[in-house]
C-alpha cells in the first residue's frame, strides 16, 4: 500500500487515473487541484473515503506543495493548462501552471526524494506529414508549435535536467489524444457529442484532414501506473494504442452513432498553426514494461463515450453554453 499524491486529478485524465487506481490497487491518493475552469470534483465522486482526500490547491504554491510532498510515497503529475486553443488566446497561464508549477513540484521532490511521473504529450515532437509512415518514438527531436506545447516541452526539459543534475527520481510520460468520460465540451470529441445532444451541428476545423492517434483515457491510466511500478529512473515511455483517424472520420462516425446524417456538420475557420498528424510508437512501453491497451475497438469506446454524455448531462451542462460562445466568437 503506498501514498500517491495526484496533480490535476479533478481534470479529465486525473480523474479516470484516480478511479483507475482505486480500482486496481489498494494505495491511498490525494488530489491537489486548483479547480480551474477545467477541473470538476464531481468527476471524483463516489470515491471510498478510507482511501481518498481532495485538496484544492495550486501547484506554484510551494508551502502547500511541500507539506503534501512530505506525506506521499510517489507523485503522478497530470496538472496542468491542456488546451491547444486556449493557449492561442491567453498563453500567460500556460506558462504558470506548466512550467512553473512543474518547477516547483521538482524542487519538492529534490527536497524530499520523492518518486515523481510527469505527464506529458506527444504534442512535444510537434507533427508529422499526413502521408508520412513515420511514428514518434522516444528520440524523435523536440519541436512543438503552439504555446501549450512549447510550455509541455520544456516542462519535460525540466524534468529531465532534475534527473541528471540533482538525482530527482523521475519519469516521464508522452501519450497521444486521449477520450472517455470526464472529458471538458471544449475538447474535439465531447464538444461534438454535446452539440448534436444539443441539436447543434458539430464543428469541424479546416478541411478535417488532421489525424490524432486516439487512446482511451483509462489504457492511459494503465499505462501510467505500470510506469510507476516498473519504469526505469530518467527513461521516457510513449504511450499509444495505434489510434490514427482523421478528424473528419470522427466527425462522422460520431454522427451515425448517434442516428444522424453522416454529412450533417460544418467546417470552421481552421486552428491557426494546426498540427496536422501525430502518430506514436509504444514499442518500448509494450516490450520492456509489457503494457498492452485494453480498448482496441474505437468505435465501441466512442460509442460508450456518447452514452456517458447522454446519461451525465448534469456534468457538462454548467459549461456548455460558454464554451459555445467563445468558439463562436472566434468563428469556430
Ligand atoms: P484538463 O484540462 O482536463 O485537467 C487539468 C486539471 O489540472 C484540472 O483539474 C485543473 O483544475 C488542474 N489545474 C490546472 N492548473 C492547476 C494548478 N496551477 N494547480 C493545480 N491544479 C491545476 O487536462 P487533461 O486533458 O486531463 O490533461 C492532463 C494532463 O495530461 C496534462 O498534463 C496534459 O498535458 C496531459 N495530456 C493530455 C492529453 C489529452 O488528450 N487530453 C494527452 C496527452 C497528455
Ligand atoms: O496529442 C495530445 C493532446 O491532445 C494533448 O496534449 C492536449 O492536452 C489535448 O487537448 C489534445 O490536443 P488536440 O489539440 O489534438 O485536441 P483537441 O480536442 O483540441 O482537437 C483535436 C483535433 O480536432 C484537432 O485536430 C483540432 C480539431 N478540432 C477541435 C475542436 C475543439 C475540430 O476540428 N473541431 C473542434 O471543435
Amino acid at each position: 500500500m503506498a501514498h500517491l499524491l495526484v496533480t490535476g486529478g479533478a481534470g479529465f485524465i486525473g480523474s479516470n487515473f484516480v478511479h483507475h487506481v482505486l480500482e486496481h490497487t489498494d494505495h491511498h491518493v490525494t488530489v491537489l487541484d486548483k479547480l480551474t475552469y477545467a477541473g470538476n470534483r464531481a468527476s471524483l465522486d463516489g470515491l471510498a473515503e478510507d482511501r481518498f482526500t481532495f485538496v484544492q490547491g495550486d501547484i506554484c504554491d510551494a508551502g502547500l506543495v511541500d507539506e503534501l510532498f512530505s506525506a506521499a510515497d510517489a507523485v503522478v503529475h497530470y496538472a496542468a493548462e491542456s488546451h491547444n486553443d486556449n493557449s492561442l488566446h491567453d498563453p500567460r497561464p500556460f506558462l504558470d501552471t506548466n512550467i512553473i508549477g512543474t518547477y516547483t513540484l521538482l524542487e519538492a521532490a529534490r527536497r524530499h526524494g520523492t518518486r515523481l511521473h510527469h505527464i506529458s504529450t506527444d504534442e512535444v515532437y510537434g507533427d508529422l506529414e499526413l502521408d508520412d509512415p513515420a511514428r514518434f518514438t522516444e528520440d524523435t527531436p523536440y519541436n512543438p508549435s503552439s504555446p501549450y506545447s512549447s510550455t509541455k516541452a520544456g516542462s519535460d526539459l525540466l524534468v529531465r535536467a532534475w534527473v541528471r543534475s540533482f538525482g530527482v527520481r523521475a519519469t516521464i510520460s508522452n501519450c497521444s489524444n486521449n477520450y472517455g468520460p470526464f472529458q471538458h465540451v471544449e475538447k474535439f470529441i465531447p464538444r461534438q457529442i454535446t452539440n448534436v445532444i444539443r441539436g447543434i451541428r458539430p464543428k469541424l476545423y479546416g478541411t478535417g484532414e488532421n489525424v490524432r492517434d486516439w487512446i482511451h483515457a483509462d489504457d492511459h491510466s494503465s499505462a501510467v501506473l505500470t510506469i510507476l511500478e516498473r519504469g526505469e529512473i530518467g527513461q521516457t515511455y510513449l504511450i499509444g494504442a495505434d489510434g490514427e483517424k482523421d478528424n473528419k472520420t470522427v466527425v462522422e462516425l460520431i454522427l451515425s452513432l448517434m442516428g444522424q446524417p453522416a454529412d450533417a456538420y460544418d467546417h470552421v475557420t481552421d486552428r491557426a498553426g494546426h498540427d496536422l498528424r501525430y502518430a506514436i510508437d509504444s514499442t518500448r512501453l509494450r516490450t520492456e514494461l509489457g503494457w498492452q491497451p485494453r480498448y482496441r475497438d474505437f468505435e465501441a469506446g466512442l460509442s460508450a463515450t456518447i452514452d456517458w454524455y447522454r446519461d451525465n448531462e448534469s456534468w457538462w451542462a454548467p459549461t456548455k453554453d460558454g464554451v459555445e460562445a467563445f468558439y463562436t466568437s472566434k468563428g469556430q
